[in-house]
């Protein structure tokens, strides 16, 4: 993890619901897809995590919904503005070793730290298959992204909008993967353990605290007691996790 100042190079909206920014600065804290960064707004006491979309040498881009006053204050930010920045969070997604055919579950917001994913696994040969679920026709991003990696890509829309209609896991149920990877919220992960016939990785957007694992505020059930989705997570492999049902 690395903290320091990061400059914004552009902070523009993607579509009607979601903005792009990138943001200049070193990324050597950056180890894997799936980690995150924890952004300092001015007068918010508490960082804002957002997942790391891609990166480079020069900076990384995240991809964010405005849900409330901290990302809506993100969205007037001009480039030039300098952001402090707590960078190369988490623990990320890893392709374990013989996974040929994983699929790729996105679930609005996040299907973007999949596409960081999916740049490293063409880069190890594998070529998954992407899944991005967004509610309406309007919401939709990144399916240019993962077709241009040359993945088979499918959307699916909640109302039908656009792609198929339906829930990421109606397709899910129709493709044949050694793998998955998946990053969205809970009603889709709840969807997913019932529909999924192989090994996988859960991505949790928890509410956060520090960020970095000081203040147990951000704690989901592992088979092996509480663990902190900062710190320990955000990335948790399927077998580990006790769903509410269970714990
Ligand atoms: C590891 C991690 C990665 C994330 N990556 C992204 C990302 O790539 N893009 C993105 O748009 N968002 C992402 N989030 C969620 C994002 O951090 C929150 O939406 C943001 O902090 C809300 O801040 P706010 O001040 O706008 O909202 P608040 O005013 O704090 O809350 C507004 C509403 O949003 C809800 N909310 C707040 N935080 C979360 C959360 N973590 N998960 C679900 N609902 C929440 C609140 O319950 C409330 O209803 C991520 C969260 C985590 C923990
Ligand atoms: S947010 Fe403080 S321990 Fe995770």
């Amino acid at each position: 993890m690395r903290q320091g100042t990061y400059v914004i190079r552009s902070n523009e909206p993607l579509n009607v619901v979601y903005h792009r920014m990138i943001l200049e600065g070193d990324t050597s804290a950056i180890t894997a897809p799936g980690q995150f960064v924890n952004i300092k707004l001015e007068s918010f006491p508490l960082r804002r995590p957002m997942s790391i979309h891609d990166w480079d040498e020069s900076g990384f881009c995240v991809i964010y919904k405005p849900v409330g006053r901290g990302t809506e204050y993100m969205t007037a930010l001009p480039a030039g503005t300098a952001l402090d920045v707590l960078c190369g969070l988490g623990n990320g997604y890893s392709l374990p070793e013989g996974v040929r055919r994983p699929l790729l579950l996105g679930g609005g917001s996040g299907c973007a730290p999949l596409y960081a994913l999916a740049k490293a696994c063409v880069g190890k040969g594998v070529k998954p298959t992407a899944v991005l679920g967004y509610n309406t026709k309007d919401e939709v991003y990144g399916e240019d992204l993962f077709a241009r990696l040359g993945l088979e890509t499918y959307v699916t829309t909640a109302d039908g909008s656009y792609g198929r209609a339906g829930f990421v896991t109606d397709v899910m149920s129709e493709l044949e993967y050694d793998y998955f990877f998946t990053c969205g919220p809970m009603p889709m992960y709840r969807a997913i353990e019932r529909t999924a016939r192989t090994s996988g990785q859960y991505s949790f957007e928890e509410r956060m605290g520090c960020g970095f694992g000081a203040c147990m505020g951000c704690s989901v059930m592992t088979k092996s007691g509480p663990r902190r989705v900062c710190k320990d997570g955000p990335v948790f492999r399927r077998e580990e996790i006790l769903w509410p049902t269970q714990a």
